[in-house]
C-alpha cells in the first residue's frame, strides 16, 4: 500500500511542509523567519504571523517538489506541540481545514517524538536504531535522554532543571554579541579556537539531569570582569570562548549519556534535536562510540534543526496504527512526557 502523508510543522520560528511516500521523504519544504535575528529570540506574534504569510506557499512547494497533487495525499500529520501557541494555531487550522475539505485523516504528532523519530526516515545506508535505544534530545527548549523502547513507548530518563543545551548556546551567543540563533555561529567561530583556553563551571548534580543556568552565569560574570580590564577582551577571545564554552556544553551533554548507557547497558545511542547538528557534539560522540562500542545515530542537517519531515514520519506510523486525532484536538503548549 502506498500511503502519501503531508507532513506540517509550524511550532516555533520555521513553517515547514514535507511529503513522504511511507518512509520514504520526497521533500521537505523550510521556511526561515530572519525577522526574529536582531532581537536575540523569537518574537510569538511576529512568528505566528510570519506563519500564516508563509504556509500555503510552503505546502505548495512541497507538493510541487514531490511531484504530486494535494489530492493524491493519504492524511495530514502537524504539529500538536508542545510549542508557541500561536505559531502552533496556524499549524492546527491548516491540517484541520485541509484535511477536512479532502475527507482525509488528521494526525496530531508530539514534536519532541517526532525529533527522536526522524531517525527512521528512509536513508541510504538503511540503518535505523534498533529498540531499545538512548536519544540525547537537544533543541533550543529541550535536554532529555530518552529511553526508547519502541515507536511510542519513550520515556524521558533525564532532562535539565533549568534551561536547555540550545537556549544556553543562543545566550552565550547574545553576550558574544551574534544575533539568533546564535548556537550555529558559535560552532563555527569555535573551529578557530582553543576548547581549554578558558574553564566554566559545569553543574555537577543528580542521576541523568542537566543544568545550565551555572554555566551561563559563570560565563556572564567572566566576561563581565574581564571588560573591566579590557573592553575588547570578547573581540581579542572571540573563538577561544566560542571553542571553550562549546566544550563545557557539549561535556556536560556527553557525560550524562555516558552514564545512562552505562548503567542501562544500551549500546544504540541516538541524538537529535536542533543541538546534534554541532560539530563538536558529533566529533565527541563519534569518538566516545569508538570507545564504547556503540551504534550511533546522527540526523543530517536539514532533519536536526525544526523540519515538518519528522512529523510526517511519526504521520506514517500512526497511520498505519489507524491512530488518528479529532477535529477538536486543541493545541499543547508543554512538555506531555
Ligand atoms: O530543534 P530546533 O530547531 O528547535 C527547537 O525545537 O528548539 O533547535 C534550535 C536550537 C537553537 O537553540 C540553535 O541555536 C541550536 O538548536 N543549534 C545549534 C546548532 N544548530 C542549531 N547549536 C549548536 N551548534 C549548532 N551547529
Ligand atoms: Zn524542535
Amino acid at each position: 500500500m502506498n500511503v502519501y502523508i503531508l507532513g506540517i510543522e509550524s511550532s516555533c520560528d520555521d513553517t515547514s511542509a514535507a511529503v513522504l511516500l511511507n518512509n520514504q521523504l520526497l521533500s521537505n519544504e523550510i521556511a526561515n523567519q530572519a525577522l526574529h535575528a536582531k532581537y536575540g529570540g523569537v518574537v510569538p506574534e511576529w512568528a505566528s504571523r510570519a506563519h500564516l504569510q508563509n504556509m500555503i506557499p510552503v505546502v505548495d512547494t512541497a507538493l510541487q517538489k514531490a511531484n504530486i497533487s494535494i489530492s493524491d495525499i493519504s492524511a495530514i500529520a502537524f504539529t500538536a506541540g508542545p510549542g508557541l501557541l500561536g505559531s502552533l494555531l496556524v499549524g492546527h487550522s491548516f491540517a484541520k481545514a485541509a484535511a477536512y475539505a479532502l475527507g482525509i485523516p488528521l494526525i496530531g504528532v508530539d514534536h519532541l517524538q517526532a525529533h527522536i523519530l526522524s531517525h527512521f526516515i528512509k536513508n541510504e545506508k538503511n540503518t535505523y536504531p534498533k529498540f531499545p535505544f538512548l536519544c540525547l534530545l537537544v533543541s533550543g527548549g529541550h535536554t532529555q535522554i530518552m529511553r526508547v523502547n519502541h515507536f511510542f513507548d519513550m520515556k524521558i530518563i533525564g532532562t535539565t532543571i533549568d534551561d536547555a543545551a540550545g537556549e544556553t548556546f543562543d545566550k552565550a551567543a547574545k553576550i558574544l554579541g551574534f544575533p539568533y540563533p546564535g548556537g550555529p555561529l558559535i560552532d563555527t567561530c569555535a573551529k578557530e579556537g582553543n576548547p581549554h583556553a578558558f574553564v566554566f563551571n559545569q553543574a555537577n548534580i543528580a542521576a541523568y539531569d542537566y543544568s545550565f543556568s551555572g554555566l551561563k552565569t559563570s560565563f556572564l560574570y567572566f566576561l563581565r570582569d574581564q571588560l573591566k580590564n579590557n573592553p575588547n577582551f570578547i573581540q581579542e577571545n572571540k573563538a577561544n570562548l566560542c571553542a571553550s564554552i562549546q566544550h563545557a556544553i557539549c561535556n556536560s551533554l556527553m557525560r550524562k549519556l555516558i552514564k545512562a548507557a552505562d548503567d542501562l547497558n544500551i549500546q544504540e545511542i541516538a541524538i537529535a534535536g536542533g543541538v546534534s547538528a554541532n560539530s563538536a557534539l558529533q566529533e565527541r560522540l563519534k569518538s566516545i562510540a569508538l570507545k564504547k562500542n556503540w551504534n550511533i545515530y546522527i540526523p543530517p542537517l536539514q532533519l536536526s534543526t525544526d523540519n515538518a519531515a519528522m512529523i510526517g514520519i511519526v504521520g506514517y506510523y500512526k497511520f498505519l496504527h489507524k491512530d488518528f486525532s479529532s477535529i477538536n484536538v486543541i493545541p499543547f503548549t508543554r512538555n506531555k512526557f
